[in-house]
């Protein structure tokens, strides 16, 4: 069995702000979510399974579960109706610019040698490290990568960290970094900054711009 998505669009988009839930919301003129499920066929993936909000739909020729109280939650929700393939990746309804080729180079990234490997963005702004407003200390800046999904396992990998506590779950901004809990290995697979996540506003403006431009 090929390689599986397990999409999470079951978070309720607070900090957009809109009236739906994130996922659903129209970003270029569809919502948002079929952008992500077009990357993932284009680059061959043909199971993609979608954690979903209450009340809503996955869309055509994808497999639907509710989602869960956390991002975890959703993803383990996702996981079990993957089926039995060897590699699933996962992947935030939240990032529609996500392309075929990004897919293709996390797929290829993933050798025996790791457990997952991650999409990701060289950090381009200085970051400190703060208590409260009070800088503690500059960090270094070349060791630093903002990351983003997909993010692609070893299935085994994955339904082994997925197997933990909900509170363990819930904790987790990301699954990799489960991974990296249990002392399993994690390779970065540098990424273009515009696969950046939907979070805010200004965020969904400027994804419809960048995909104006794409189709331009
Ligand atoms: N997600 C999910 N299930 C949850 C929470 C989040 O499937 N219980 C998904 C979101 O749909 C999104 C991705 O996880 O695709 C990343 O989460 P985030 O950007 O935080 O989205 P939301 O939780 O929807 O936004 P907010 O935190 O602002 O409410
Ligand atoms: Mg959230």
């Amino acid at each position: 069995m090929g390689p599986v998505a397990l999409i999470v669009a079951a978070g309720r988009g607070e900090r957009l702000g809109s009236d739906g839930p994130k996922a659903f919301v129209r970003c270029g003129g569809r919502p948002m979510l079929e952008w992500s499920v077009d990357a993932f066929r284009a680059a061959g993936v043909e199971r993609i399974v979608v954690a979903l909000p209450a009340g809503y739909e996955a869309p055509a020729g994808c497999i639907g579960v509710s989602g869960g109280a956390e991002r975890s939650h959703s993803v383990r929700a996702a996981l079990g109706a993957a089926g039995d393939p060897a590699v699933v990746l996962v992947h935030d309804a939240a990032r529609p610019l996500v392309t075929a080729q990004i897919v293709e180079d996390c797929l290829a990234a993933l050798t025996a040698e790791v457990d997952a490997v991650i999409a990701a963005a060289a950090v381009t702004d200085t970051l400190k490290e703060a208590d409260g407003h009070d800088v503690v200390r500059t960090l270094d800046r070349s060791r630093l990568w903002a990351v983003q999904t997909p993010q692609v396992f070893w299935t085994a990998a994955l339904a082994g960290v997925m197997a933990q506590d909900d509170a363990v779950l819930a904790a987790a901004t990301d699954d990799a970094s489960l991974i990296e809990a249990g002392g399993g290995r994690v390779r970065v697979v540098p990424c273009p900054r515009d696969n950046f996540k939907v979070t805010t506003p200004e965020d969904l403006r400027l994804a419809e711009l960048v995909l104006a431009d794409r189709a331009r």
